[in-house]
């Protein structure tokens, strides 16, 4: 398989030799701090002990396991810690294609652009079902696409690019499709913590072998680079879930667990609140400007993503290089997600210049 630049590098390459000042709302990278304990976790961990700068377990560190068993309510050897939850996803995704259970990969459109990747990578075949009005995916859409050559269900909540966030009952209903077509529910669970309906149902509230759930700490914790992530897999499928990361990676960076260790055990919940209150204030400035540029916008739930829709103004990557030069607004076209959102742009709300971008697009488009 070819290697293709991912599309949001090439927009931000774009944005960075344009001529005028562009804000960048492409890239889903936190602007805020991270927990104070994680950058001490980080120094501390230098002065270590050379015994301490080997090989960690491949499953990752039993401390940082059993936080996390603590924290999701399950029993820790169902936990493998993994290079973010990219890495997790794409062994839950490899996990229910080498099943032979079948080789179609269910996916919602619009989509989180790297699934259709992983799923042609690892010779699957992908089906998309439209989001409903809510932007996320109802189990009953889900249920009339499933047949028997379908190996794996990838939804992801609150969701990316939509804001969707599924509730428990939808959740339940994901969960018996897979269940009832032999299949695997890859729940991708990376934005767990920004929900701002109430409503987001993790995967893991229904016992099911047929769900694996992947999170990470990049968004949560502030830290796309540190990569520590991780995925809750049912005793059934854990074996080669655990030898594919092992013989993948060998381990995940000890330095960095030990302080998203550390982190977790230090932190209150008013950090995850704090950060919550700055999206949802920039969010409520930046769509109160998109009123006022005549456009029509996503409200999310979850995540910390706005999409736009202007009036003869497609989302192609033509108008969003256009957006860059003439607005100086660099977002991310909605075709890059698949069909049923192309007319859309995504902004990453991860900016404090979020409402200058806001009040730009309101003088370019109103
Ligand atoms: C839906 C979704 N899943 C996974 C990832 C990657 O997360 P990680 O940094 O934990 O690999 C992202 C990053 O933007 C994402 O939006």
């Amino acid at each position: 398989m070819e290697y293709q630049t991912p599309q949001f590098f090439h927009l931000m390459d774009y944005a960075d030799r344009a001529e005028g000042d562009v804000i960048d709302m492409v890239s889903g990278n936190p602007d805020w701090e991270p927990p104070a304990a994680l950058r001490e976790g980080l120094r501390e961990y230098a002065d270590r002990d050379v015994d301490e700068l080997q090989y960690a377990p491949s499953d990752g560190l039993l401390d940082l396991r059993e936080e996390i068993g603590a924290r999701r309510n399950v029993d820790p050897d169902r936990v493998v810690v993994t290079n973010g939850a990219g890495e997790a996803n794409y062994l839950g995704m490899a996990r229910a294609l080498e099943r032979g259970a079948g080789d179609e990969v269910i996916l919602a459109d619009p989509v989180y652009s790297y699934y259709p990747g992983k799923t042609q990578m690892l010779g699957g075949t992908e089906r998309y079902v439209p989001v409903g009005p809510d932007g996320t995916l109802d189990p009953a859409a889900v249920r009339e696409a499933a047949n028997e050559n379908t190996a794996c269900i990838v939804v992801n909540t609150p969701k990316n690019p939509t804001g969707g966030v599924l509730d428990a009952d939808q959740m339940e209903g994901l969960v018996a499709v897979a269940e009832d077509y032999d299949a695997v529910l890859v729940s991708d669970e990376t934005y767990d913590h920004f929900d701002y309906s109430g409503r987001f149902a993790s995967a893991l509230s229904v016992d099911s072998e047929h769900r694996i759930v992947t999170s990470s700490f990049s968004k949560s914790m502030a830290i796309t680079g540190v990569r520590v992530g991780y995925a809750v897999v049912p005793e059934s499928l854990f074996d080669l879930v655990h030898s594919r990361h092992m013989l993948t990676n060998v381990a995940i960076n000890r330095q960095g667990q030990y302080a998203v260790l550390k982190a977790l055990r230090e932190t209150g919940p008013e950090y995850y609140e704090e950060s919550r209150e700055l999206l949802q204030e920039r969010i409520a400035a930046f769509t109160d400007a998109l009123d006022r540029a005549g456009a029509e916008y996503t409200d999310p739930d979850g995540a910390f993503y706005v999409m736009a829709k202007f009036e003869d103004f497609p989302g192609t990557m033509e108008n969003s290089k256009r957006l860059i030069d003439e607005a100086g607004v660099a977002g991310m076209p909605g075709e890059a997600f698949g069909e049923a959102r192309a007319d859309w742009h995504r902004f990453a709300i991860v900016t404090p210049r979020a409402v200058e971008a806001a009040d730009r697009l309101a003088e370019y488009f109103g």
